[in-house]
């Protein structure tokens, strides 16, 4: 087999083709890990991995994280606690396999409301519904890059809050207080920009929109600045919808993306299985 990389837009995203991830060379490691790091996410596809290979693929990159806690808990397939299954699917007694269930997961970075976010996130496609429940990747290295200077120098040296509250699919984590108020909610300050500790490359730091706040500001002036940044890091020329197939693999560096989900028909089946790497560092502030 013959290692290809191809870039998936000019702002984000690289496709390998030409890899069996449950055989992986060093050198086959070396080009998925350089590319991730440069190209925010790898795409893999025509994969049939085991839960074991996942998490041997999945171990080469970093220490493993456990799932995080969402609206039943932390949600794994028997026997594998490392991996967290996003799922709509229901079992016999009627409860969700899974997370995230078939609606919409709005724009977020996974975890950041953790001192020391996880380093990455890779979903594996197992079941697929016929349409819907596309995930989009947004490339915040390139929105920092573009970012007018009107922009930046209102966020220049300040930190965000970032909301441990709710989930990407609007779910109340188990065991938290539901909450409006930034201040009350339990969560982690990040600089608003911050530097790739691999490639020295700045991105923009947001996290999720929902509690989010930007210090030194009143409420209003915060959720009118974070309005604008957000408007500007979404634009298309950022993003990507990824359209899943059964065997695709993407790893994603979650210090320089967010990604969302598209609502999917609840009586359709999507069942994914996710790893998680712990975070090496706390997210660094970009001294420019
Ligand atoms: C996740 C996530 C979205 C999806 O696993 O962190 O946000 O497409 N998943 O299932
Ligand atoms: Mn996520």
């Amino acid at each position: 087999m013959t290692l290809t990389i191809t870039d998936v837009t000019p702002a984000i995203g690289a496709e390998i083709a030409g890899v069996d991830l449950s055989r992986l060379s060093d050198a086959a490691f070396a080009a998925i890990e350089h590319a991730w790091h440069r190209r925010a996410f790898v795409l893999v596809r025509g994969q049939r991995l085991s839960d074991d290979d996942l998490l041997a693929f999945s171990r080469r990159l970093g220490e493993l994280d456990p799932p995080p806690n969402q609206e039943k808990g932390r949600m794994s397939p028997p026997g594998y606690p490392d991996i967290y299954v996003v799922s709509n699917v229901l079992d016999a007694k009627g409860e969700p396999i899974g997370a995230l269930g078939a609606g919409e997961a709005v724009w977020h970075t996974d975890m950041s409301y953790l001192d020391a976010p996880p380093d990455a996130s890779m979903l594996y496609a197992l079941e697929l519904p016929p349409t819907g429940g596309d995930t989009w990747f947004c490339a915040m290295q390139a929105a920092f890059a573009e970012m007018p200077e009107a922009l930046n120098a209102r966020i220049r040296g300040r930190r965000i809050k970032h909301d441990g509250t709710y989930n990407s699919g609007g779910y109340l984590r188990q065991g938290v207080t539901a909450t409006d108020d930034p201040h009350q909610a339990p969560g982690a300050w990040h600089p608003a920009v911050c530097v790739h500790p691999a490639t020295g490359v700045p991105a923009l730091y947001l996290g999720r929109r929902r509690n989010s706040y930007i210090e030194g500001y009143t409420r209003a002036e915060s959720d009118a600045l974070l309005d604008a940044l957000w408007a500007h890091a979404t634009q298309p020329q950022f993003t990507y919808a990824h359209r899943w197939q059964v065997g695709d693999l993407v790893l994603w560096d979650n210090r320089t993306t967010m990604h969302r989900r598209d609502p999917f028909d609840s009586t359709a089946r999507r069942v994914m299985h996710r790893t998680q790497i712990k975070g090496s560092a706390k997210p660094v502030a970009y001294a420019a």
